[in-house]
């Protein structure tokens, strides 16, 4: 076919202009996806802080719950070790990393297989009063979103709100954060850490297991559920007074393993690993604050850190998760010293010695030294720093 040179001029043109806006098209979009790599990371978070029982959790979910741009959740996976209390930490891992997964996306459905059918409050959740979102808008109107929310007024004018506020006001969150004490092993994790629709950075935090031996004497009959748990088919085989030994014996080891896990991880998932230990934050809490928080990518705002100034020097937020002053603080993270019997100490060194010399804690080889205040049984070797000079 022959066209008229006319036309053939016009669709010369035509076709020019074609490419030229393609071309306009083409370009703009990589200029406008260039533009987005070179922006930070990705504007989602997702913060678990792994610990155990008695570690100082507690205060450390207080951190990052009363941080304006965080959702936190503690231990959401008490509902799944509640629903099946005569199973194992290990059987029970899988239930408890997909409900994780579940709850950092902020699909609160997973809840449906651990509560009981028909209409529920937001109260419902174990520790609910325990997170600032759900005591400011949306889930609750009454105190405004950015302010320092006490549990006890949050549990009192907050709790008649339905379930569904939960979902509703994770979604309008950056970053969510879960502090969760029922994970025994890295590996159970790596799939989320590798998960594309996840952000996920990991919090482990350490305490002094003699510290922790005597927080748990105490509590004993408020663990007792999670202690079945966790020694597992071996209860039947303990006496009742090699219980609390062997609880602590599961326990050390598995952050022993948690920790040599993360070696072995390819560096670029190292870097989502931060070990903290209970100690250093209570001897140094803004320090301490400001570096978890610039690994969550927070800002460390003004009325956040005179808030941790204050709750560590017993201002302002009355028995707030502190209880009393740091220095105080700082007495009461050596208690087990003075009220532990040595023979104690001794024996619960003996399961727990790998692990505490790995974190940092010294052991005691007498009960003088025990006993002796001056003698400094934190090492000042920093764990979290060996870490990245090993990669
Ligand atoms: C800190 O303590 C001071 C003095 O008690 C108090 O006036 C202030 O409101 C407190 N601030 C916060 C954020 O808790
Ligand atoms: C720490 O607490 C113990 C026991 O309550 C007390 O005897 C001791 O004086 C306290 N030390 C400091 C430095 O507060
Ligand atoms: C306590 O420990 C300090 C520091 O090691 C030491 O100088 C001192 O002699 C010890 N005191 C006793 C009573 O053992």
């Amino acid at each position: 076919m022959t066209l008229p040179p006319k036309m053939k001029l016009l669709l010369f043109l035509a076709s020019q202009t074609a490419v030229f806006a393609l071309f306009i098209l083409l370009y703009s979009h990589n200029f406008n996806s260039l533009q987005m790599k070179e922006e930070p990371q990705p504007a989602y978070m997702h913060v678990l802080i792994l610990s155990s029982w008695r570690s100082g959790s507690s205060f450390v979910g207080q951190l990052f719950g009363q941080h304006p741009d965080v959702f936190y959740l503690m231990e959401p996976a008490w509902h799944v070790w509640m629903t099946f209390t005569q199973s194992t930490a290990q059987r029970l891992h899988m239930a408890v990393r997909d409900l994780i997964r579940a709850v950092f996306l902020c699909d609160m459905s997973v809840f449906d297989a651990y509560m009981k059918p028909g209409p529920r409050k937001q109260s419902s959740l174990f520790q609910w009063e325990g997170s600032r979102a759900l005591c400011s808008p949306p889930a609750c109107n009454i105190f405004p979103r950015d302010n320092i929310i006490p549990q006890a007024h949050c549990r009192l004018l907050c709790n008649q709100e339905p379930f569904e506020v939960v979902e509703k006001a994770c979604r309008t969150y950056s970053h969510v954060v879960l502090k969760e004490v029922r994970f025994f092993k890295l590996q159970v994790l790596y799939p989320l850490l590798r998960d594309p629709s996840l952000n996920l950075h990991i919090v482990h935090l350490v305490r002094d297991p003699r510290a922790v031996f005597r927080s748990r004497e105490h509590t004993a009959k408020e663990l007792m559920i999670d202690s079945h748990i966790v020694m597992g088919q071996h209860l039947q085989k303990l006496k009742k007074e090699e219980q609390p030994y062997y609880a602590m014996q599961v326990i050390c080891q598995s952050q022993l393993e948690i920790y040599k896990a993360v070696q072995s991880l390819p560096k670029a998932l190292r870097q989502r690993y931060l070990l903290v230990r209970y100690e250093d934050l209570v001897r140094d809490p803004l320090a301490q604050t400001a570096r978890m928080y610039e690994y969550a990518g927070l800002k460390f705002l003004p009325q956040l850190q005179t808030w941790v100034h204050n709750i560590t020097r017993g201002k302002g937020m009355g028995e707030h998760a502190f209880h009393t002053n740091a220095r105080n603080a700082l007495n009461v993270s050596q208690a087990w010293r003075w009220s532990l019997p040595y023979e104690k100490v001794s024996r619960l060194q003996k399961v727990c010695r790998n692990t505490m010399n790995l974190l940092g804690y010294h052991l005691v080889t007498s009960q003088q030294e025990q006993k002796n205040l001056s003698l400094n049984l934190l090492s000042t070797w920093s764990p979290a720093e060996q870490v990245y000079q090993e990669g």
